[in-house]
């Protein structure tokens, strides 16, 4: 799209000249923020100066040696093969330590900041302190020019996300609030985007005339690790399903939008949102894998879910009648992130494999993770004198990496002030609209063990529109024998 329209075209935004990270010695910095500012320093991307901000009282020598131990660890994006870049980055960095509750943070951080005039503050704590950081930002007079970009989950429930936009629309203007989904900043997620709207043979099939349902897998083979504290204060469906697929879903479900402008795509997929029939607890079935009450920061009683599977219903033309079914959960068996779109069977039984009471239906797949492609499941008839065949995927591969990490282009964006790829209050309100009724009204967890997909209940579900299909992890870049079919 040529028109990113926040408040106008992106060049007319004025650049961040400064980013400073709260949350500095956390995890999600050193997963994957260092990498990101590492290569957007080796870019020439990143020029202006990073201030990091946590409560550790760290020496110089110390965070340097964090910086330079994040980039190496094993399982994070990643390494340094350029050390002048590296370098480059350090001279960029400095620190300030103090404590999120005391003014005395936010004087230093003044005094930090310099002769800096639009800083950009990202905000990667926990989401119990982003009311106090914003409110002190304000205090301080340091919200002025400035932009806020925040992680989610923004707020836990319905009345916390309206509190915290009240918070945050108090200090820093709507278009200078950047609200994270990091979904939305991957190259899988913009291709939903682009594959509905630049194909014209889609759009025919695409509604409840065509399409029996559709499900969605975001698998982790992985369980909390460290995260134990964090995720005891939100679960699987805050952690991953209100945010990430729902916003799957509204790219997935949305109207085309009316004109080339992002502000369109923005509220056509809020609309989306809107339309979501709020949860009911017989819509949700909530897991538990073994061993997570001994995870470090997890209670030993804790009620928390590391899966959830779910049904709804999107109550619009186009879309009323047919039922999405998402799953999610940690200690899965591998780790996949893969829609499928389910076509109805042809109407009439001319064949005994497909029609009504055939074989599995054509249907479409996008695996999002843990590489992009598209296939579209077609039957053909096999060889020889009986009509009947076997269906195939006509296999859409994108081999080529991104050339972006997703936090590289969505901080980059935020310093930019292009607010394409960042949810804004609307749609943040009416996806916890939806799940608000099963926030707290819902059945125990049930277990399951590790590697499995999680408990039965999850199955039955989504008996009566033909069961989860499993992902499909590796599959070849040429036709791949469709699933649920015999050969
Ligand atoms: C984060 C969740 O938002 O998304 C994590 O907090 C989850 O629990 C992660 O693992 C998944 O995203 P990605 O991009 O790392 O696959």
């Amino acid at each position: 799209m040529g028109i990113a329209a926040r408040t106008g075209p992106v060049s007319e935004q004025p650049h961040s000249d400064v980013l400073v990270i709260f949350g500095f010695s956390g995890d999600l910095v050193a997963k994957k923020i260092f990498p990101a500012l590492y290569a957007m320093v080796k870019k020439g991307a990143l020029t202006v100066p990073v201030i990091g901000v946590a409560s550790r009282n760290w020496a110089t020598e110390e965070w340097h040696t964090h910086v330079r131990e994040s980039l190496l660890h094993e399982g994070h994006e990643g390494g340094i093969d350029d050390p002048a870049a590296f370098d480059r980055l350090i001279a960029l960095l400095s620190y300030v330590s103090g404590d999120y509750n005391d003014a005395v943070t936010f004087t230093a951080l003044k005094t930090a900041l310099g002769p800096a005039k639009r800083p950009a503050f990202y905000l990667a704590i926990p989401p119990s302190l982003f009311g106090t950081v914003i409110e002190s930002l304000g205090r301080a007079d340091l919200a002025r020019d400035a932009r806020v970009i925040v992680e989610k989950p923004f707020g836990r429930d319905l009345a916390s996300a309206g509190e915290l936009n009240k918070v945050a629309q108090a200090v820093f203007p709507e278009s200078e609030i950047f609200r994270i989904d990091h979904y939305l900043g991957k190259e899988a997620i913009m291709n939903i985007l682009y594959f509905r709207f630049a194909n014209s043979f889609l759009e025919p099939v695409w509604n409840r005339h065509h399409i029996a349902s559709v499900q969605i897998t975001l698998a982790e083979d992985f369980g909390v690790g460290t995260r134990g504290s964090f995720y005891e204060s939100a679960g699987c469906l805050r952690d991953v399903v209100e945010n990430h697929l729902f916003q799957v879903i509204a790219l997935l479900a949305m109207e085309p939008p009316a004109f080339q402008s992002f502000q369109a795509v923005h509220n056509d997929k809020t609309s989306v949102l809107r339309a979501m029939v709020p949860l009911k607890p017989a819509d949700l079935v909530r897991g538990q894998y073994t061993g997570y009450r001994e995870e470090d920061g997890v209670a030993a009683d804790s009620d928390v879910e590391t899966f959830c599977a779910l049904r709804l219903f999107i109550n619009s033309p186009r879309w009323a009648g047919v039922s999405w079914y998402l799953r999610a959960g940690k200690r899965l068996p591998n780790s996949v992130v893969e829609v499928q779109v389910q076509m109805r069977p042809p109407p009439q039984q001319l064949f005994d494999d497909s029609g009504p009471a055939g074989g599995r239906a054509n249907y479409y797949r996008f695996r999002l993770q843990p590489k992009a492609s598209i296939a579209l499941a077609a039957r053909i008839k096999r060889p020889g004198k009986e009509f009947v065949g076997v269906q195939r995927e006509l296999f859409l591969g994108e081999d080529d990496p991104s050339p972006m990490t997703t936090y590289e282009r969505l901080l980059g964006d935020a310093m930019a002030g292009d607010g394409a790829l960042f949810t804004d209050e609307d749609a943040v309100m009416a996806a916890w609209a939806v799940v608000e009724p099963v926030l707290n009204a819902h059945g125990p967890v049930l277990p399951y063990a590790q590697g499995s997909w999680g408990p039965a209940e999850a199955d039955e579900l989504i008996a009566d529109d033909g069961g989860w299909h499993a992902p499909i992890v590796d599959a070849p870049v040429t036709a791949t024998p469709a699933q649920g079919d015999s050969q």
